[in-house]
């Protein structure tokens, strides 16, 4: 799990997979002329636009537009991130995965803490085995073994140096126990047990690492819950528990569903229903929901009927919006009131709760009833007032047909013609249209376009990447002079950074580039620019490369035609 995968491997990867037989393993692909054909598994499909080409080492669906490598239909497909699709596949192919020490290792390793973390989960289900008390309260909650199992749950004694001395003898230092949240100091500099007398929860990483834990009284005492404090390893604004479980039961999650509590994590879990996630004691932030909508595109989020959770709702989905598009959805959930999803399913059984779930609230349809709510719409003032509260929120929304939609939505209730095309709160319009006869030339111009349309992108390369680029870089490179511009002033809209470009020759080519309509949706996007630049710093034949890109994607619009 340490180290960076060599760029040069992942290319050896991409090339030695056979493209058809991967993909013609999970799905039906049938020749058509020198490609493969099938029905498109990202889209809901009768007549096949689903496309392999064998030369390109490419797919591509004219209906979704889903596109890419070998590696990037793993990832979809499967359901998994960037290193793991790499190691499905070097499994496929009877290949070990090599790794470079140092350079670009996103975390700071933090091995011992991890091991630390990983015999603390041992030792507290060990303890629970033997405590008939702990069993007792769990059982009394309607958990079962196997459950208890699934997650991981344990025992913390009611003692200061329980779970510390026994690591310790373990040959863990005092400060790895400190570094890890297991244990705490007090003034007197004294270490002791963070989690004592409780249930414990190992919160796991998306690779199923315990990285903290948290932990319920179940006889009196305060707090009802404790978590590890933050650590290089957690961060619960990032993280949410559940999501490795999650996984493991359904490799696809077309919908994960978003609770307050651990215990209601566990408790729908034991109803069979396990898709469920849970925050961590926080609001629910953008940092959450990247990392959920990375494994799914529906979000169902669960909160009180009452006052508090509305408005809970209301900010999640503020925080959702920019992750919004024709795919990726939020839905709503109000339980009556003094219910929790834990105390609702035992109550009432699992098929009442996914009728919950069918039934949930639409994302875009809450945020206009709840803005209209205390608004009377058959007044003028009104409609005024809705439209202030809606357009900062709809310029939130990165996804242009989404916007777009919305705003037509708006129009409707105030009668606004915002028909026309709408420039995110920019004075300048830019004239949006697609334009495929314009091939991009260069890997590095497809990644500037990206830049172009989308600043944040750069934010997904590590400085180690960034480096790298700047190396190889050329400084009349278009990619470099976007890149420049950007890192100034990283929330720049297309046409201000138009307007700022500092040569004539080239602007109009930012301009082509600006408007050049992204077909992809975010997480999409953020893959590609990932993929390509790794390629980018990767090539060894960097002509070769560039002229099946060109290739491919001149080829693109004559298949299209073909096929549409
Ligand atoms: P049960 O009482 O065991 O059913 O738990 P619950 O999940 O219903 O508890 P509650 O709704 O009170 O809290 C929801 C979540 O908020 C918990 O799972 C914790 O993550 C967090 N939480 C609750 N109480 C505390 C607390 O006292 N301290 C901290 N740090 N977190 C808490
Ligand atoms: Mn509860």
């Amino acid at each position: 799990m340490s180290g960076l995968i060599p760029q040069t491997f992942i290319n050896d990867l991409i090339e030695s997979a056979d493209i058809v037989e991967i993909i013609g393993s999970r799905l039906e692909l049938k020749k058509a002329g020198r490609n493969f054909q099938g029905l498109c598994p990202f889209h809901n499909e009768k007549t096949p636009s689903f496309s392999v080409s064998p030369e390109k080492q490419f797919f591509h669906c004219f209906g979704c537009k889903e596109s890419g490598t070998v590696l990037t239909f793993l990832m979809k497909y499967e359901n998994l991130d960037f290193v793991e699709a790499i190691e499905a596949l070097a499994k496929h192919l009877g290949r070990d995965v090599p790794r470079e020490r140092g350079k670009r290792d996103s975390a700071p390793e933090q091995t011992k803490e991890l091991h630390a973390l990983e015999s603390a989960v041992q030792i507290f289900k060990d303890n629970l085995r033997n405590s008939s008390e702990a069993i007792s309260y769990l059982k009394r909650r309607g958990i079962s073994g196997e459950i208890a199992r699934d997650f991981g749950l344990g025992y913390a004694p009611d003692e200061w140096q329980h779970l510390s001395s026994k690591l310790e003898k373990d040959g863990f230092s005092a400060q790895v126990l400190l570094n890890s949240g297991l244990t705490t100091t007090n003034d007197r500099g004294r270490h002791y047990d963070r989690f004592r007398g409780r249930i414990t929860f190992p919160i796991r990483n998306i690779r199923g690492k315990t990285i903290g834990f948290g932990g319920r009284v179940f006889r009196d005492g305060t707090p009802k819950y404790l978590n590890s404090p933050e650590t290089k390893l957690f961060s619960k604004s990032k993280e949410v528990y559940g999501l490795f479980e999650a996984r493991k039961g359904n490799q696809r999650l077309d919908r994960l569903i978003l609770v307050e509590g651990y215990m209601d994590v566990i408790a729908l879990a034991q109803h069979g229903i396990r898709n469920v996630v849970a925050t961590l004691g926080t609001a629910v932030g953008e940092d959450h929901l990247r990392k959920m909508y990375r494994y799914s595109r529906e979000i169902v989020c669960c909160f009180d009927g009452d006052e508090a959770g509305r408005s809970a709702a209301f900010r999640a989905l503020e925080a959702a919006l920019p992750f919004l598009d024709e795919k990726k959805r939020i839905h709503f959930i109000f339980l009556p009131n003094g219910e929790d999803p834990d105390s609702f399913v035992n109550r009432n059984g699992s098929d009442r709760f996914l009728e919950l779930v069918q039934s949930s609230t639409p994302g875009f349809e809450y945020l206009f009833s709840s803005l209209g709510s205390n608004l009377d719409l058959s007044l003028l003032d009104d409609k005024v007032a809705l439209a202030g509260l809606a357009r900062p929120l709809i310029d939130r929304v990165n996804s242009k047909l989404a916007r777009d939609v919305l705003l037509a939505r708006l129009g409707e209730l105030t009668g606004l013609d915002l028909s026309k095309p709408q420039p995110r709160g920019a004075s300048k319009p830019i004239q949006v249209r697609r334009d495929f006869s314009q091939p991009v030339q260069k890997l590095s111009e497809r990644l500037a376009g990206m830049l172009v349309r989308r600043p944040e992108l750069l934010k997904v390369l590590s400085i180690e990447d960034r480096d790298a680029l700047a190396a190889l870089g050329n400084e009349s490179d278009l990619f470099f002079k976007v890149e420049t511009i950007i890192s100034r002033d990283p929330n720049l809209l297309p046409e201000e950074l138009i307007s700022r470009w500092p040569d004539a020759e080239d602007v109009d080519k930012v301009v082509a580039l600006a408007n050049f309509e992204e077909v992809l949706g975010v997480d999409e996007q953020e893959i590609q620019f990932l993929e390509g630049v790794g390629r980018w710093l990767g090539l060894r034949e960097a002509n070769a490369e560039v002229e099946r890109l060109k290739k491919h994607i001149n080829d693109r619009g004559e298949e299209g035609t073909v096929n549409n």
